[in-house]
């Protein structure tokens, strides 16, 4: 009988699922659209198109804000979605394997449990991951053995900066930005500069491509609405005045990496030394940031491959090495 088990990776902008029974990854973006306030109009990718384009009756959200559960009605729905998507309709008895954020409440963790239990999925187990253990796994580090790893996930609502020991967590900081701080940067700077109100697609659009501009020597040639003329026009957007918006953005994000080296306790140090940062998360990819960190830290930076599946390839793991099940933990007086 196949091994019935998910692992999940709930982001602010991308669900991450992996499915052992066969082995595969769904990744769609963790909105609902909710026509006339109560039908599910849709989910996932294809909300995520009608976003900025949908009429007033047709409200499309994110259930989860700054990497915890906001909506969970819609959560609920979406897991199940999602889930009966996998399985084509024929959701069977299954585990779960759910990665949480370290920094939160121990009432927002809980919420994380009760989310699975509660979606109609026909959990028979539900355990819980630190999100910063399962990417450490994910970017193939022997995390049960090593001492001292330093892990940067920048998601889209939030940045986890981790230090992990042993198998555990020694310090962990959530921080409130990420790739939609960046989009809002970008959104306000070119409001301001060039009278211009862009969409937030438009925004994220720019923030991928600052790489390729770069190369090709030439702006973001980007279409919006004049706010003078209230017409529709099109601008070139110089990357200069981009990176120069996003700096605080990213100075934020690099103190908070030296805050947790601050309080590092120094036996660990050697090894973060020696490993250097671990760079991952969607957001983690905007061209130079890496760069800025190692010169910011002094340490090298080793960038995922994978950035926005590190955490599921990490629950993958737990799910299929029994050497590794040991880091996911019942969450008290509830799981099996
Ligand atoms: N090539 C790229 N360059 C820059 N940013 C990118 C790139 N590709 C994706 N992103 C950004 O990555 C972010 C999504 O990453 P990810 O899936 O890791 O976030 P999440 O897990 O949903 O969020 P969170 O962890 O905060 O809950 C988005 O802001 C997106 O714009
Ligand atoms: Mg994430």
């Amino acid at each position: 009988m196949p091994n019935y088990a998910y692992g999940i990776d709930l982001g602010t902008s991308n669900i991450k699922i992996y499915s052992c029974a066969d082995d595969n990854i769904l990744i769609e973006k963790n909105m609902i659209a909710i026509e006339n306030k109560k039908n599910v109009f849709a989910y996932g990718n294809s909300a995520y198109e009608m976003y900025e384009k949908a009429p007033a009756n047709i409200k499309i959200s994110y259930p989860l804000c700054n990497g915890v559960i906001a909506d969970i009605n819609n959560m609920e729905k979406l897991i199940r979605f999602f889930i009966s998507d996998m399985t084509k309709g024929n959701i069977k008895p299954a585990d779960y394997y759910i990665a949480v954020p370290t920094d939160i409440t121990e009432v927002e963790k809980r919420a994380f449990y009760d989310l699975i239990k509660d979606a109609n999925v026909k959990a028979r187990k539900i355990m819980v991951v630190e999100k910063a253990v399962a990417d450490g796994l994910g970017l193939d580090i022997d995390v049960k053995n090593a001492q001292g790893v330093l892990v940067v996930n920048i998601g889209y609502d939030t940045t986890e900066v981790s230090i992990l020991s042993l198998g555990g967590i020694v310090l962990s900081r959530l921080i409130k930005t990420g790739g939609l701080k960046f989009d809002e940067a970008i959104r306000s700077t070119v409001r301001k500069e060039f009278n211009l109100l862009i969409g937030q697609k438009t925004a994220e659009t720019i923030k991928k491509s600052l790489g390729t501009l770069e190369e090709e020597g030439h702006g973001a040639v980007v279409y919006g609405r004049d706010i003078v003329t209230g017409l529709p026009v099109e601008r070139e957007i110089p990357a200069d005045l981009i990176y120069s918006c996003l700096e605080e953005h990213f100075n934020t994000i690099i103190d908070s990496i030296k805050v947790i080296l601050e309080r590092t306790p120094p036996e660990l140090g050697a090894d973060i030394y020696r490993n250097g940062i671990y760079l991952t998360g969607g957001a983690s990819q905007i061209s130079h940031f890496a760069g800025l960190v190692e010169k910011g830290t002094g340490l090298k930076v080793n960038q995922a491959e994978r950035p926005i599946e590190s955490v599921v390839l990490g629950l993958a793991r737990i799910l299929k090495e029994d050497h590794y099940k040991s880091v996911a933990y019942a969450i008290e007086g509830m799981g099996k």
